[in-house]
């Protein structure tokens, strides 16, 4: 499950405009802020392959990069910005599910979860919505590195909250996995994981 190589291919700004492709790929998917562009970065090792910023709203696109010339890992715009411009939340809607429902060579969904904040509606929301569309989950939760908080939880706090969460009001029981951008820690479990669901 080794990454040697990367490479960025290109920004889609619609479901159309990705790549003609019969390579598997994983979405990374998630609220805004998530960690999502970091967490590719983290799993392919280069510093800014994908742009990140401590501000919400910085991934606008669909972005593909390749993997050792073999798989795709999909960065994609976050949701659940409430400060996002009316027009951008629609831009969300339309061509994100838009991609969901047309990229037949779609393996699974990485789901982003904020260890450091407590569950989120929208997240199990999201969930839902991929679900009812046969879209295979994974969970990932994200930030597990925060262990100091001025309020609420540590992050394994939350993630037992969102677990009991997810039994409750999901019907499936997706596999979950802990990681860090920061410390690292999650990466070769995750990218252990993702040769294991392309070779399915
Ligand atoms: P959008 O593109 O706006 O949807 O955001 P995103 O989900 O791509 O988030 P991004 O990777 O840009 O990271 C947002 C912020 O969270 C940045 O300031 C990152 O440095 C920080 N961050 C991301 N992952 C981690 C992590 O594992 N631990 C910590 N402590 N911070 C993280
Ligand atoms: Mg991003």
């Amino acid at each position: 499950a080794k990454v040697k190589e990367v490479e960025f291919i290109k920004s889609s700004a619609r479901a159309r405009d990705c790549p003609v492709d019969d390579r598997p790929e994983f979405a990374i998917l998630g609220r805004s802020n998530v960690g999502k562009s970091s967490l590719i970065n983290s799993l392919v090792r280069r510093k800014e392959i994908a742009l990140t910023s401590k501000k919400p709203g910085k991934t606008q696109l669909i972005n593909h990069f390749l993997v050792n010339k073999s798989w795709y890992l999909v960065d994609l715009p976050g949701y659940g910005f409430a400060k996002a411009p009316e027009a951008a939340k629609m831009d969300w809607s339309s061509f994100t599910k838009g991609y969901f429902l047309n990229r037949s060579t779609l393996v699974g969904v990485l789901l982003l979860i904020d260890a450091s904040v407590p569950p989120q509606k929208i997240d199990l929301d999201c969930a839902n919505w991929l679900g009812r569309n046969k879209i295979p989950i994974t969970f990932v939760f994200t930030k597990c590195d925060k262990m100091k908080v001025t309020k609420g939880k540590r992050p394994d706090e939350n993630i037992r909250d969102f677990q009991e969460f997810i039994k409750q009001n999901y019907k499936q029981h997706p596999a979950w996995i802990m990681t860090s951008s920061v410390s690292g820690v999650g990466r070769d479990e995750l990218l252990l994981h993702m040769s294991q669901l392309r070779n399915y």
